[in-house]
This record gives structure tokens, sequence and C-alpha cells, in this order.
């Protein structure tokens, strides 16, 4: 089997907490000094200090992490990457003071990508998630998710989910992103998703999302669209309390949904609900700060006892990075976590809301997936602020990337 040692590494720092890792639970992390991580095929045979690494037999590969702090592969659980276009033209009108809402309502924002992603062709779309998913490892994700809903249209919806996959995404199917201009109203818009999209994106995605606001999807429209979801086996996801709180939080916790985004809006009573229940709050500081908005209540949800986790956002209008070594800075700097907090969020919690229980921790046993930083200390992944942190990424056991 082949073996890869990551030799002489500064510091190794894990979240150490069962998941999802919840209020106190989220800065738990684990830091060995000096150390090593063995990769034994796709998996971490063993971690621990150099002074204590044995004798080793067979043909080992060597890294020499001199220098570098390791932390778990990133983990992104929240990106629309399949688009066509741009908005970059929409991005100058708003710095000039044009608001996103009213883009939106004018037929611009999420509707004018929908056109460009209807417009491309089949191999256009997978070169563009493709060449997304390669952003992505850049920045040390080895593990995303992505969701449709810029097609919005069967045919590419569809085509959508698929060049996710096969970009190497969990995909999510975000049928109820917006209504289209064919169909006359949301209602009509559900119906039509429920009977004619449903069956076909279930054999593709594992969750379905909706986004719950103003202008998009009410509480009611989104419930029917959910459980018609759940029913065909899909995990459950909502974009909420994004501009206004719609009961995104209280629908998510009657339907067991695995989380709630956003959340920029969320005031006392849902922080309170959410706090209490199953439900992890996904954050997309990014986002927040892309369109000038109110970042999410952080902080009381942390104390309060919420699950949370952390996520990008990556899309062409309300968030277009793919860095989550700059969304641990706004964690920290924005949303006053800790950059323990920071990485539980965008690891093991992040791991969790995808289903994905194999990874998240520098721990034996789990997917060798791990991300190495050009620094003396694993903090600076947030510390450095927009800095080229990430120096090589190492994905099931191999050297995926390195700068
Ligand atoms: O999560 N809020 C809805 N959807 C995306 C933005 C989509 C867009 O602007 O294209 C989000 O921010
Ligand atoms: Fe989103």
């Amino acid at each position: 089997m082949r073996s890869l040692l990551l030799r002489d590494l500064a510091q190794v720092a894990t979240p150490a907490a069962a998941p999802p890792a919840r209020g106190a639970e989220l800065a738990h992390v684990e830091v060995v000094e000096d150390a090593y991580i063995l990769c034994r095929g796709e998996s971490i045979a063993a971690v621990g200090r150099m002074r204590d690494l044995g004798a080793l037999d067979g043909e080992i590969e060597e890294l020499d992490c001199s220098g570098l702090c390791a932390v778990p592969g990133l983990v992104d659980c929240h990106t629309h990457p399949a688009w066509g276009g741009d908005r970059v033209a929409e991005f100058s009108l708003r710095a000039r003071g044009a608001s996103y809402e009213e883009l939106h309502a004018a037929g611009g924002g999420i509707l004018s990508t929908v056109a460009a992603t209807r417009a491309l062709g089949d191999d256009g779309l997978h070169a563009r998630v493709a060449r997304h998913a390669g952003w992505m490892l850049a920045h040390g994700t080895t593990t995303w998710e992505g969701k449709s809903g810029y097609g919005l249209d069967r045919d590419t919806e569809l085509r959508s989910l698929r060049a996710i996959r096969a970009a190497g995404g969990h995909a999510t199917w975000l049928g109820a992103h917006a209504v289209p201009p064919e169909h006359p109203d949301a209602d009509a818009y559900v119906e039509y998703l429920i009977a004619d999209v449903l069956a076909a994106a279930a054999e593709l995605a594992t969750a379905a999302d909706v986004f719950v606001e103003r202008g998009a999807f009410d509480a009611d429209q989104a419930r029917r669209y959910l459980e018609a979801c759940r029913d065909a086996g899909l995990a459950l996801r909502l974009h909420g309390d994004q501009f206004t709180e719609r009961g995104a939080i209280p629908l998510a916790i009657e339907l067991g949904a695995r989380s709630v985004d956003h959340l920029e809006a969320t005031t006392a009573d849902g922080i309170r609900a959410l706090a209490a229940s199953d439900v992890v709050g996904v954050l997309l500081p990014a986002s927040a700060l892309f369109l000038d908005r109110p970042m999410p209540p952080a902080r009381a949800l942390a104390d309060g006892g919420a699950a949370l986790a952390l996520a990008t956002d990556f899309n062409p209008g309300s968030a277009f990075t793919t860095s989550l070594p700059l969304v641990a800075s706004l964690a920290c700097t924005q949303l006053h976590l800790g950059p323990e907090e920071a990485l539980t969020a965008m690891t093991l919690n992040a791991a969790h809301v995808l289903g994905l229980h194999d990874r998240g921790r520098i721990v034996a046993g789990l997917r060798a997936d791990v991300t190495l930083l050009d620094a003396p200390d694993w903090r600076y992944l947030a510390y450095h602020l927009g800095g080229d942190v990430v120096r090589a990424v190492i994905r099931d056991g191999s050297l995926a990337y390195r700068r």
C-alpha cells in the first residue's frame, strides 16, 4: 500500500470534539508540536510527535514539512459553482450604491446568471465548475458541496448537478432558488419542480436547498418543496434570514433539516431556537461582506450552545470568493469567533452538514485530507488576512496541490 509521511511539521492542529461540535466544544482544538502525520493508502495511519516516530517498514514517500503547519483538509459546505457569465457589471453598480435586492427585483441578480447559465453548453458548464473546483483546492479545500440553482429548468438543473459531481463536488439541488420568468408565480414553480424535476434531481444530489426570502419563496412554499425532497431521500438545507426573517429557522427545526445558512437577519428568538436545536447554523461572512450587510450573530449563537459551520457561499453575485482562509479571517475579525472555533466550523462541522463522518479531523482512521499552511502557527489560517497561507494540499493520501 502507498505510504506518505509528512515529517517535521511545526504543528498539527485538529478539532477534538465529536461532530457536531456545539457551544464551548467549538473551541476544542488539539495541537501537537514538532509532529508527523503518516498516511497509508487514502487514510491517516498515525499522528504524533517526531520524537515518538519509530522505524517504518516498507517503501515510504516522505514530504519535508519543516516550517509548515497541518490542519484538516478544509470543507466548504456551501457553494454555488455552476454558472455562466459573471456579475461584474452588477458589482460595479453595487459599488456605487445600487442594492442587491433592487437589482434582483429588476430582473438582474440571480436571474441574469440563470440566462447566462442556460446559454452555456454542457462542455462550457463542466469547464466552469472544474475551474472553480481548482480555485477551491488552491485555497486548501479538499471537500466541497456545490448547489445547482442557476438553471431553474429541468435540463439545466440536471446538467448543473452532473457537472458538480463530475468535478468532485457533493451535489445539492437548489431548484427553489428563484422563480424563473416562464412560471406565473412561486406556487406554480414549486409544483413544476416537484412534478417534473425532483425524481431525476434526487438521483444526482444528496441534499435539497431552498431560498426562503421576500421575493423568493415563503415558508409554506418551502415546506411543500422540502417535504417532497425529504420523501425522495434528500437531506434538507435552507437559505434563511439573509435579509429578513421569514420563518426559515422554525421550518428547519420542524423538518429536521441539516442546516440553515446565512442568518444575517436572525434576532433573539431565532438565536434561542437554533441554539437549542440539532440544526447547524452555517455562517457566510464573505457574503455579508461582499454585499455590505450586517454580519450574522455568531457570538450569541456559539455562546447559546449552537452547532456552527462556516462556508464561502461562493457565487457570482453575493460572494465571489473560494477562500476559506479568508472566511476564517472574517470569522475572527467580524464574527468574534476564535481561530479554534473557526477551524472546527470549516472542518468537522462542515463535514457533518454534508453527512460525511470520515473526515474533518486529523486522527488515525479518517481520510488523509490535510491542508499544509506556510506558517509557524496554525492560527495564521485566520491571522494572515488575504495571505497566500496554503502551501500544499494532501487529498486521499496524495499530494493534490503545491505552490
Ligand atoms: O446564497 N441568497 C441566495 N443565493 C445566493 C446568491 C445568489 C446570487 O446572487 O447569484 C446566496 O447568497
Ligand atoms: Fe448561498
